[in-house]
């Protein structure tokens, strides 16, 4: 069984599995503030493209709570302002803006006061969440054949169901073969400087009983060369209508591994994570992250005080790396030029 990462709670805050506490614990956090979800997608609290994208819509919800009594101008003025800050927590997903700019066309298409308005914005984020679900079990689905019966796969960061609101993307094919009773171990790359592969995908697995071994992201070509690799399979957070792709740090140096070792490379995501509206990689918005991340570890310095890190927390993939772009919609190529659903 996958974990689910997010979930409503009956007195309407979002409940959110706290991935900072991962693997010690496995604790749940209710938000009932904008700004709690705001800090929480900031500190990688709740993290992953498409969950932070329905972590805003539902944070947002649980915010304009107390505005349900608003006249229409002030309850859209106060969406506005939430849905600003939720936006400027982290720029490169485009899951983020792309479920605050749903939100935002929701309510300004829909009559009615602060109350209809805020039913609206309910309904609004349930439907992402389970379109989430959906698109996650549909990549699983198509994936399914790209899973030879005792395949071994490679995979960076976390895109599995903690990533997402259901069974993830680059691991949804390795549930869905698991489900089928086909033998598959996966290769977690730890993923440095934030270890979101030691600490949640292997955690992922090991709770969903499947067989996985964590490797340093050093190892990933000496395994490659070894040929104990049969496929990468990796998320991405930003696709540009070219195919080049952002993804957690590291991505690209596995995707040029893979290529020149013969290693299938492939890009799971969903449609949502497509952005027509950027032409090409360069174009894409790398958030940068605060260096003590890389020079320390669990609260302890890793390097002499004072030593300069440079912590980009994404890089691109040239798309002419990509085996197949695998979607909800199954296997695609770029262009991708037509604005997802
Ligand atoms: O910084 P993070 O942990 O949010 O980075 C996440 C990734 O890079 C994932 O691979 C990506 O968001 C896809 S999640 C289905």
């Amino acid at each position: 069984m996958s974990v689910q990462a997010i979930a409503r709670t009956p007195a309407g805050a979002v409940r959110i599995v706290d991935q900072t506490e991962l693997p010690d614990a496995l604790v749940t956090r209710d938000l009932d503030t904008v700004a709690q979800m705001a800090d929480a997608i900031r500190t990688l609290r709740v993290r992953g493209a498409p969950l932070i994208g329905i972590a805003a819509a539902m944070g947002l919800v649980a915010g304009l709570r107390d505005e349900r009594g608003a006249p229409r101008e002030r309850f859209l003025a106060r969406l506005e302002g939430f849905a600003a800050e939720l936006e400027a927590t982290r720029p490169t997903a485009v899951n983020l803006a792309a479920a605050l700019g749903r939100m935002r066309r929701a309510a300004a298409a829909a009559p009615g006061d602060g109350s209809a308005l805020w039913e609206r914005l309910s309904a609004e984020a349930g439907a992402i969440l389970d379109e989430d679900r959906a698109m996650c079990r549909r990549i699983g689905e198509h994936g399914l054949p790209l899973i030879p019966p005792g395949a071994q796969v490679l995979t960076h960061c976390n895109a599995g169901a903690l990533a997402t609101g259901g069974i993830g993307t680059a691991l949804a094919p390795v549930y869905v073969a698991h489900e089928a009773g086909r033998r598959v171990h996966v290769w977690v790359d730890e993923t440095r400087p934030v270890l979101q592969g030691a600490r949640l995908t292997a955690w992922e697995l090991r709770h969903a009983g499947i067989p996985c071994t964590l490797v340093t992201d050093a190892a990933a070509g000496a395994l490659m060369r070894a040929a104990r690799v049969d496929l990468v399979l990796v998320g991405a957070d930003r696709i540009a209508a070219n195919g080049d792709f952002a993804n957690k740090i590291g991505t690209y140096a596995l995707a040029v591994l893979a290529l020149h070792h013969g290693v299938p490379f492939y890009c799971a995501a969903p449609t949502s994570t497509i952005d027509p509206a950027t032409a090409a990689g360069d174009a894409i918005t790398i958030e940068h992250r605060d260096g003590a991340e890389v020079t320390s570890f669990a609260g302890r310095a890793i390097a002499p005080a004072g030593t300069a890190a440079w912590n980009p927390a994404f890089d691109v993939t040239p798309a002419r790396y990509v085996t197949g772009f695998l979607t909800d919609r199954g296997l695609v190529r770029p262009p991708f030029t037509g604005a997802p659903s």
